[in-house]
């Protein structure tokens, strides 16, 4: 990697600020003043600035089992968020697609953007699977509705063919590959259906480990993240 390229990801400085930071000779290779922002670093090269080493910060990805009542969002001032409940979080720590404060299970976090980018982008249309209680049971209308695509209130574009199941009484399975406001609730009630609750079973093919509890959460597999990048 070239040397101005590392001290971009490693520091808060960009790229221009760190070609100052080469020519004002705070940057060393080992023991020898940087010279060049182009220069090819090597695996064992260590690099300092100001005479302190620096390192790439460490990727960090997590899935969480969402409990209710928390909210995914950085910082809030009236509820605890999913980032409370991570312990090691990095700062830079972004939320893979977010759930309603009463929507509980599957959260993915991750500090590397362009992974977080691929769960969120819509042109990627990543599938997410919810349950979800009703007060009603579903029909075969409901189920064809979801599957051609309907117009929700105060929206021009057609939701996207989503796959309701039922899986028990009043109880169903759906997955959609889009990321609207409350959409799922709003599918729902759309079709005259009120969810009772919501819960996030997977996201692409990352299926929420069914040994953590609400609140807790573990870091993925090397088969989970890179189950994103394929
Ligand atoms: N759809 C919703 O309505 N709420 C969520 O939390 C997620 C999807």
């Amino acid at each position: 990697m070239r040397l101005d390229k590392f001290l971009s990801h490693a520091t808060v400085y960009s790229r221009a600020q760190v070609k100052k930071l080469i020519r004002d000779k705070r940057v060393q290779i080992g023991e020898v003043i940087a010279r060049s922002a182009d220069y090819m670093l090597a695996e064992n090269d260590r690099v300092l600035l100001d005479g302190e080493q620096v390192c790439l910060p460490v990727a960090q990805y997590f899935m969480l089992n969402k409990p209710a009542a928390y909210v995914c969002a950085n910082s809030d001032s009236d509820n605890p968020t999913v980032l409370d409940l991570i312990e090691e979080a990095a700062e830079d720590l972004a939320i893979a697609g977010r759930l309603d404060k009463d929507t509980t299970g599957l959260v993915l976090l991750s500090n590397n953007g362009q992974w977080v980018h691929r769960i969120i982008s819509p042109r990627r249309e990543c599938p997410k699977m919810y349950h979800a209680d009703l007060d009603y049971p579903i029909t075969d209308d409901t189920i064809k509705k979801f599957k051609q695509g309907f117009f929700l209130k105060g929206e021009e574009k057609l939701t996207k063919p989503a796959i309701l199941e039922s899986i028990a009484e009043n109880k169903v399975s759906v997955v959609i590959s889009e990321g609207r406001y409350h959409q799922v609730k709003r599918m729902f009630a759309a079709c005259g259906l009120h969810v009772q609750a919501l819960h996030r079973v997977s996201v692409g093919d990352i299926t929420l480990d069914n040994s953590l509890e609400p609140g807790q959460y573990r870091v993925l597999t090397a088969a989970e993240i890179n189950s994103v990048l394929l």
